[in-house]
């Protein structure tokens, strides 16, 4: 594995080789890193829980981590995404984790750099590493992903959570519904609602409303939103047993989701981000060992 750009790409069993790695790596394993290794996160959109959820695992494997600050760096200058890869690939850099607005960013870095690049979300795109924290956060409470039933709500057009999330529990067989407005349902199947999905739901997936990637659209309301598409508390009553619920994050409570599920029984949504530093240390140990 040179890079890590989406899950398909990855395939199945190249999904199982890292959830299996980071179990081991949870389990207290220590990392195989030879070598030093110089690695930079290159962040262009927000992030509170990929970027410091990587910035521990790197120093977890003992890298070397070296500061970048997209608002402070010559991009706002004008340099292209291209350029600054290859300067931090001339000045030694082995491994950059990239967050783009664009989707596949990575299109003009392919064949044109020998720098590891690891997608940590492109646009609307794919978001591979939480995607993988996804699968290992299921796994880890039902044993497999095989048949499971996911129904992911929310603005899933605009979501690459849903996208690679989708495209890697579909490797396994799983039954991936979708519940959202119409409007957002982008190249997603069919739409359903709680009353059909709820009953036999392994786990529900809520995502956040994406304002920020909309253009022109209607007025919104939080409250009309969660009264027709979010995680009521009646709702999460008519869960099955052991069922869970999950969000990638950042939530806004009371809209996807109701404020006191958020830490309820059910919630895994800490229990992803924990999942997140094994997964991300697994992903990268896995690459900068096939650079040694
Ligand atoms: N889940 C996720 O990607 O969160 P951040 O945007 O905070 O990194």
């Amino acid at each position: 594995m040179d890079h890590l750009l989406s899950i398909k790409r990855l395939g199945p069993d190249g999904i199982i080789r890292i959830l299996d790695r980071a179990a081991e790596l949870r389990g207290g394993a220590v990392p195989e890193i030879g070598r030093t290794h110089y690695i930079s996160n290159l962040f262009f959109e927000p992030s509170t829980r990929t970027k410091t959820s990587f910035e521990v695992a790197e120093r977890r494997l003992g890298l070397e981590v070296i500061p970048f600050e997209a608002g402070f760096s010559s991009t706002l200058k004008g340099e292209t995404l291209y350029d600054t890869v290859r300067t931090l690939e001339a000045i030694g850099l082995d491994a950059l984790v990239i967050r783009h607005p664009e989707d596949r960013f990575y299109k003009d870095l392919e064949g044109r750099t020998s720098v590891a690049i690891i997608n940590a979300g492109d646009g609307s795109g794919q978001h591979p590493t939480q995607t993988l924290l996804d699968l290992f956060t299921l796994r880890e409470e039902f044993g497999t992903l095989e048949g499971l039933k996911v129904t992911i709500a929310g603005d899933v057009s605009h979501s690459r959570v849903a996208k690679s999330g989708r495209d890697a529990l579909k490797m396994f067989g799983a039954d991936v519904r979708i519940l959202c407005p119409p409007e957002w349902k982008g190249d997603f199947d069919s739409v359903g609602d709680w009353d059909e999905v709820l009953p036999d739901s392994d786990a529900v997936m809520l995502l956040r409303v994406q304002h920020e990637r909309h253009s022109g659209e209607g007025s919104f309301s939080a409250e009309g939103y969660h009264s027709r598409y979010g995680l009521t508390v009646e709702r999460a009553g008519r869960m099955k047993k052991d069922a869970i619920i999950m969000h990638p994050a950042p939530v806004n409570r009371g809209v996807e989701i109701a404020d006191e599920l958020v830490e309820h029984s059910r919630s895994r949504i800490f229990r992803q981000v924990e999942n997140g530093v094994y997964v991300r240390m697994a992903v990268l140990e896995t690459i900068l060992k096939g650079r040694d």
